[in-house]
């Protein structure tokens, strides 16, 4: 199958899930599980969860196994979306072609939905019913790990600490490893985990695929704010050159960040060498992900 046609099998999957797990919540102000549903269901190319899934395949799991924890990643990133954009943090007003959350809401709201969103994430992942009770904990270490002062969080509290300031190579790697790079080695880990999978080998080959996309995935974001459109891009472009960010073009230019996309695309097929046509859908992601043009 196509990665176009795998990627909106997963995406429709992941959102029939949302959809279906959010119906469940309770309510006593609409108002905050309309912000939650509208920063969670309003497109987006669902890439982490894709990951989730690919990787729970290869490693001999099935889709079911794998749905918490897809739609938990999702929840995820779509609370650090909302909460990126807020006046606070990037100050943003366009995310996926709509008003960022706090302009179709409010901001109070929008950081309640984080939030919220972020707890909704865990509570998947705890639910009977899902893996058992051993490999969701193992679900639950991954995520929080990979979300918090260790990763996501932490990576963005570096981006906002060092506005207008010029990184060393090994600084701005650290950051975007941290910001982005996290949640998507999370993903591979996870549908690993959640297939049961205990291979060192094959374990320590995702982990290296996981950084290596997930550190190209930022780096071809750098570049798509300068090169992308904001039509296309359904954000604003020239985003992080307006504030004066620290990025990969900012510190070596278009070329040299396109020649470390080039690198980290190679280490990322390298590592799925070992599992051969069972990986072709990984390597096609990896591809994706450095020529995606939104
Ligand atoms: C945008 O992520 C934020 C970054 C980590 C660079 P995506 O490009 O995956 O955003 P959506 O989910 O498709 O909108
Ligand atoms: C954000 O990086 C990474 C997150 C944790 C959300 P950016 O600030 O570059 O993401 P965009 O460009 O706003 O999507
Ligand atoms: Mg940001
Ligand atoms: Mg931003
Ligand atoms: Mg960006």
């Amino acid at each position: 199958m196509e990665l176009q046609q795998q990627l909106a099998q997963w995406a429709t999957r992941v959102e029939r899930n949302l959809d279906l797990y959010l119906l469940r919540e309770t309510c006593i102000d609409p108002r905050l599980t309309d912000a939650m549903r509208y920063a969670l269901l309003s497109g987006g190319k669902r890439i982490r969860p894709a990951l989730v899934y690919m990787s729970s395949f290869l490693c001999g799991g099935t889709a079911e196994q794998a749905d918490r924890a897809a739609a938990a990643i999702e929840a995820i990133h779509c609370y650090s979306l909302v909460h990126d954009d807020l006046p606070a943090m990037d100050d943003d007003e366009l995310r996926r072609g709509r008003p960022t959350c706090h302009i179709a809401f409010d901001e109070a709201t929008a950081i309640l939905a984080g939030d919220a969103l972020q707890c909704f994430a865990f509570e998947l992942l705890s639910e009977p019913g899902g893996v058992e009770p051993e490999r969701a904990l193992q679900l639950i270490r991954i995520l929080s790990r990979a979300s918090g002062s260790h990763g996501m969080v932490m990576g963005q509290s570096f981006d906002l600490a060092h506005v207008g300031e010029r990184l060393t190579l090994s600084q701005l790697q650290a950051m975007h490893a941290h910001k982005t790079g996290r949640l998507i080695t999370a993903s591979v880990m996870l549908g690993a985990t959640a297939a049961g999978c205990q291979d060192r080998e094959l374990l320590d080959a995702l982990q290296r695929y996981g950084d290596a996309i997930g550190l190209a995935f930022q780096v071809q974001d750098d570049l798509l704010d300068i090169e992308g459109s904001t039509a296309t891009l359904g954000k604003p472009q020239g985003s992080d050159q307006a504030q004066n960010k620290p990025t990969y073009p900012a510190l070596l230019g278009i070329d040299g960040a396109r020649a470390k996309l080039n690198q980290l695309h190679d280490e990322a097929l390298n590592a799925l060498k070992p599992f051969g046509i069972a990986a072709a859908p990984l390597a096609a992601l990896a591809h994706f992900i450095v020529t995606r043009d939104h």
